[in-house]
């Protein structure tokens, strides 16, 4: 029977490599996990006791397709006290995770056959989604030099129009932000162009210097996605929002109300606790920026070179060039001899790819501190 030609999607090669650190795992092995963006310290506290008073308490049937009005109006409140930007809460709505959120980011504004820059190395399933709905991805071949970011002069280069933009700052697998400068060119440039940005923000709150700004604070036309999943540490309950510009506001309800009926009742209002949870959260963020030391320190030692400079998020991408010329083969050798589970660059860059690793340090300070002392006994450089 047919198979659709859309459904032909990139694998996630950090799954592959899960699925093996598991298998040695359970042959005895002890395997340090680096290869998953996903923070291990779990669900805030606050938000785990108001699940169990929801679960006795709460009807959790289907909420409008937005989401709960009182979590889009907290949402609106976050934006007040971390940017003071005001957002209409009509903007606000509640999705399945950020990726529920790029769903209907990518149907509301897109046509079939439009074109879409974005960073390579980036989230793969940015491009991975836009082939599958039919829309051509253009990747912008970044490097240190506009700390792996697009530019103007990257969007100038291209041969034909683009109609859509992604951002990520902080990025994933870079850490990397926009330079201040850079950013405000790029909106410039797209507002004149009629090129739709969709800022990907699930990064903030994690950053090591300065904060990171909404581009809210710069555009109006911009979509932003945003979620539970990093800062929140809440990746398992599948809950992410969106702004919407208003000219897409009702064309995303439309879609939402199809395609999902409503975000997942529990999560919501679990969520909601998520706001009340900072020095929790903080502190994640102070152990993360610990772990982030112990690595930039430690991987230059064992020969992985020219670190991206890690702005935010949870990843150091480093360059095996010296080393391999097949990251994923490198990945898989990694994890044999030295139990250190890493995601390959081809996940993230299918054309620069093999000469990059993306580590994951959302984890503990001991595991990272033994991941780097099994490295750099591995490959020390003199
Ligand atoms: C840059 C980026 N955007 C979106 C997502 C998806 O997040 P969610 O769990 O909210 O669907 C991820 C997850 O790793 C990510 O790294």
């Amino acid at each position: 029977m047919k198979v659709s030609k859309r459904a032909n999607v990139a694998p996630f090669y950090a799954m592959e490599i899960l699925k093996s650190a598991n298998e040695l795992a359970d042959g005895g092995a002890d395997i340090m996990h680096m290869e998953a963006g996903e923070p291990v310290s779990g669900t805030p506290a606050r938000v785990l006791a108001a699940a169990h008073s929801a679960l006795d308490e709460s009807h959790l049937g289907y909420t409008e397709a937005q989401g709960n009005p009182r979590l889009r109006a907290r949402i609106a409140q976050h934006y007040a006290d971390m940017y003071r930007e005001e957002v209409p809460v009509e903007q606000i709505t509640v999705t399945i995770g950020a990726s529920g959120g790029l769903i209907l980011a990518f149907l509301a504004a897109f046509d079939i056959g439009d074109r879409i820059a974005l960073a390579e190395p980036s989230y793969p399933a940015y491009r991975n989604t836009l082939e599958a709905f039919g829309l051509e991805v253009v990747g912008l071949p970044t490097g240190a030099e506009t700390r792996f970011q697009p530019s103007v002069d990257l969007l100038e280069a291209l041969d034909r129009p683009i109609q859509g933009l992604i951002v990520a700052s902080p990025s994933n697998p870079t850490g990397t932000m926009i330079p201040r400068q850079q950013f405000e060119a790029l909106i410039k440039y797209c507002e004149a162009q009629d090129i739709r940005i969709i800022s990907d923000e699930i990064y903030h709150g994690i950053t090591y210097g300065e904060a990171a700004q909404t581009i809210l604070a710069y555009s109006s036309n911009a979509i932003i996605a945003n979620g539970f999943s990093k800062y929140f540490a809440m990746t398992g309950w599948r809950l992410g929002w969106m702004v919407f510009p208003p000219d897409l506001v009702r064309p995303v309800e439309r879609l939402a109300q199809n395609l999902f009926v409503s975000p997942p009742a529990l999560a919501q209002i679990s969520a909601l606790a998520a706001f009340n949870c900072r020095d929790e959260l903080e502190a994640n963020v102070a152990r993360y920026d610990e772990n982030r030391k112990v690595l930039e320190e430690a991987l230059p030692r064992a020969g992985f070179g020219n670190l991206a400079p890690c702005d935010g998020a949870f990843y150091v991408y480093a360059d095996v060039s010296r080393l391999t010329n097949d990251s994923y083969e490198f990945c898989q050798k990694m994890l044999k001899e030295t139990g250190v589970a890493a995601t390959p660059g081809i996940d993230f860059d299918p054309k620069r790819g093999n000469r990059y690793v993306r580590f994951s340090f959302a984890t503990n300070r001991e595991t990272v501190q033994r991941a780097a002392d099994a490295l750099v006994a591995w490959l020390e450089v003199d």
